[in-house]
């Protein structure tokens, strides 16, 4: 049971991540930490050459783990890059994968005391997870994470399209329906 406080420090939020002002953004990035396409291509474009090469330091990154770097000329001043499992059916792991790649972020950002942390919805892209599924786990692993640490404050799921958010919303309210039921 998740009570009102976890939830409040939850919002989704729709548009563009690199356009953010937080402390950090996360990247759905690849294990490479190469920039790619998506919104890894949009973060890397938006952050300039210096962050490939932050990258090309602290890489590879295995799936289901994160590393940190700079922002650059971001108006975030960090990026967390986080790598999601690429969709192969569902029994291969990939939820556990996906929670894990939450997971992983969010350590960074406590590590960090970082206050607020945006999310897109990894690897619900060119990896293929179906988007409900990936924002179940998504909603539900921030939610575990923040109810028992105070950082980060709060977590933006900025969502890239309208269906993204919807299925995020609908996540958000299923853990509100299941308090309230409780
Ligand atoms: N802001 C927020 N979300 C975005 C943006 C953006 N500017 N651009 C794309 N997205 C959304 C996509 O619509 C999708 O919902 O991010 C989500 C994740 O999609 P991908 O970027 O394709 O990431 P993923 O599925 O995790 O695949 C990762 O793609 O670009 C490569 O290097 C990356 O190899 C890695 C792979």
């Amino acid at each position: 049971m998740v009570d009102r406080s976890v939830r409040a420090r939850m919002r989704v939020v729709e548009g563009d991540i690199t356009r953010l002002a937080v402390d950090a953004i996360v990247n759905a990035a690849n294990e490479r930490l190469a920039p790619g396409g998506g919104v890894c291509g949009a973060i890397h474009r938006a952050a300039g050459p210096e962050l490939a090469r932050a990258c090309r330091e602290v890489a590879p990154c295995p799936t289901g783990e994160a590393r940190i770097t700079p922002g650059f000329r971001l108006r975030a001043r960090h990026v967390i890059h986080a790598v999601g499992p690429v969709w192969h059916g569902g029994d291969e792991g990939e939820d556990e994968l996906l929670a894990s790649a939450y997971r992983s972020a969010l350590m960074l950002a406590r590590e960090h005391q970082l206050e607020t942390l945006a999310f897109p919805a990894i690897s619900t892209g060119v990896y293929g997870f179906p988007i409900p599924r990936a924002a179940r786990i998504a909603v539900r692993t921030v939610a575990d994470f923040l109810a028992r640490e105070e950082y980060p404050r709060e977590v933006l799921f900025c969502c890239f399209g309208e269906e993204t958010a919807r299925a995020h919303r609908a996540a958000l309210a299923e853990l509100a329906r299941e308090a309230d039921g409780a």
